[in-house]
């Protein structure tokens, strides 16, 4: 099966030398046998022909790497005078999913195999041989944003993982012009009709609004006031800030920065009702004004006991810290409401990797100084981390075990000073200075019922 891929990438390359009409027909050969001779100078029919919807191709991805694709959509470029098609990876996450050109396409058609599509998904057996735990599979598959198969599924999720991928297959809006930034979008985003099919749209950084022409965004930037969220400043401390922003009292801009970021986010739904929702939106300040950097938004009422529903940080600002500066700051508030909270799921693989990042170093930093006995509820009390997040974590570092019908903090000194010094405690690189946050809790009236967390 290899032997097939390896010789298709050769065929590639001689298809890519050859002149574009002979490229286009080789596209059409089934089965990867390109065509003996080309003299076919019609070069004008041959390039309209379109590849088909819902077949494999091999596609050249960013990396000058050749992976196993699903054409998903194609569309015409005016522009071009091209056709451009939708692709999905076989085994990475929808983020990876793209418009490319027809010469970023194979020549050749293939269908996989269920064995061929293992092998390309790189699992670690496939790799190395070896065999591993399912954490390590875990992480691995986390850590390369691999994507659970329908198979892996319970039926119910696979039903509903189906109905959004139906919805949501095609993501048309590619970039976005948000301030300085122009930013690749990873995710399908419900703008309303005449904006969700722009590929490109132009978003003002401070009141987020959405618009589709240059000409109008340019004119927007030099009549728009706003030069920070709006809302209350709840923290400051050297140049990051971050807004309280109440979705009932300003709707149009809550709804504006969940269009904006569904378009980094997978599984959210959030985009209207926005009243029943707080967003914390963090912001690097400098002389032009507050720049959005990420978000967090919290349920006001959460009967699942939830103090994050969505968390995003916007693409140039990712794996600076931000995004557990945020997570810290969601368990902040939380211990100042003096409940345990625990994110919204499903989780997005880089969302479990930061929260499992930040518990893991959270707790860790208590197990490391701590001399004498401690539950796991008194970890959640000193850290409103929920117990089922503890466990999950401990779980992870072989510190929990199973006793009498409950779980049980299993560790010694040496086990904690391993982990300590392994890739499962790493120092955030922002931290929450809780001196510089001005906040209360809102009044809540008293839960009927304690949520049973
Ligand atoms: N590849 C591998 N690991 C990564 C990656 C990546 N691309 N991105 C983050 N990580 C891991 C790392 O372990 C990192 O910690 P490190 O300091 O050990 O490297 C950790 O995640 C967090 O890194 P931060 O820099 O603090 O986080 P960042 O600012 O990148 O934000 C976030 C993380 C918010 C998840 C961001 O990736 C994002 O916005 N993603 C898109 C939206 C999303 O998936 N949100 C979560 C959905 S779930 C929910 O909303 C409840
Ligand atoms: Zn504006």
């Amino acid at each position: 099966m290899m032997q097939r891929r390896v010789s298709n990438a050769n065929e590639s390359k001689t298809a890519e030398a050859a002149p574009p009409a002979q490229r286009h027909l080789a596209v059409q050969s089934p089965q990867g046998k390109a065509p003996e001779s080309t003299d076919n100078t019609d070069s004008d029919s041959v390039e309209e022909m379109p590849l088909d919807i819902g077949n494999n191709y091999l596609v050249r991805r960013a990396d000058n790497k050749w992976h196993p694709a699903e054409i998903i959509q194609l569309r015409f470029n005016e522009t071009e005078s091209c056709y451009e098609y939708y692709v999905h990876y076989e085994g990475l996450n929808r983020r990876l999913d793209e418009w490319v050109p027809k010469d970023r396409i194979m020549n050749s058609k293939f269908q996989m195999t269920d064995k061929e599509q293992v092998n390309v998904s790189d699992s670690i057996e496939d790799q190395t041989g070896r065999k591993v735990t399912r954490n390590q599979k875990r992480r691995h598959d986390e850590i390369n944003h691999v994507q659970k198969t329908y198979e892996e599924m319970d039926p119910t999720t696979a039903a509903l993982e189906k109905e959004h991928e139906a919805i949501t297959k095609v993501k048309y809006i590619d970039r976005i012009q948000f301030g300085k930034y122009e930013i690749d979008t990873w995710y399908f985003s419900p703008y309303p009709e005449e904006y969700g099919k722009q590929s490109k749209l132009y978003i003002c950084e401070f009141c987020l609004k959405y618009m589709k022409l240059e000409k109008t965004y340019r004119y927007h930037m030099s009549e728009c006031t706003s030069r920070q969220p709006p809302g209350k400043e709840i923290y400051r401390k050297g140049p990051l800030s971050v807004f309280e922003v109440d979705g009932k009292d300003l709707k149009i801009y809550c709804q504006n920065l969940c269009l904006l970021a569904k378009l980094f986010l997978d599984h959210k739904t959030l985009y209207f009702d926005v009243e029943p929702f707080l967003f914390y939106i963090l912001c690097d300040v400098d002389k032009h004004g507050a720049h959005l950097v990420g978000y967090f938004s919290k349920e006001k009422e959460s009967p699942d006991g939830n103090n994050v529903a969505c968390i995003l940080t916007l693409p140039p600002f990712q794996r600076k810290g931000f995004g557990k500066l945020l997570i810290a700051f969601s368990y902040e508030l939380s211990k100042r409401e003096k409940l345990v909270g625990s994110p919204e799921k499903p989780l997005s693989d880089l969302g479990k990797l930061s929260y499992r990042s930040y518990w893991s170093w959270v707790l860790l930093e208590i197990l490391r100084d701590f001399r004498g006995t401690l539950s796991i509820k008194d970890l959640s009390e000193m850290t409103s981390i929920t117990q089922t997040d503890i466990i999950s974590t401990l779980q992870a570092m072989n510190m929990v075990k199973y006793w009498k019908g409950q779980h049980v903090i299993c560790v010694t000194p040496k086990l904690v000073d391993e982990h300590v010094r392994s890739n499962h405690y790493k120092r955030p690189r922002l931290m929450v200075d809780t001196s510089c946050l001005s906040w209360t809790p809102p009044y809540k009236a008293p839960p009927a019922k304690m949520a049973k967390k």
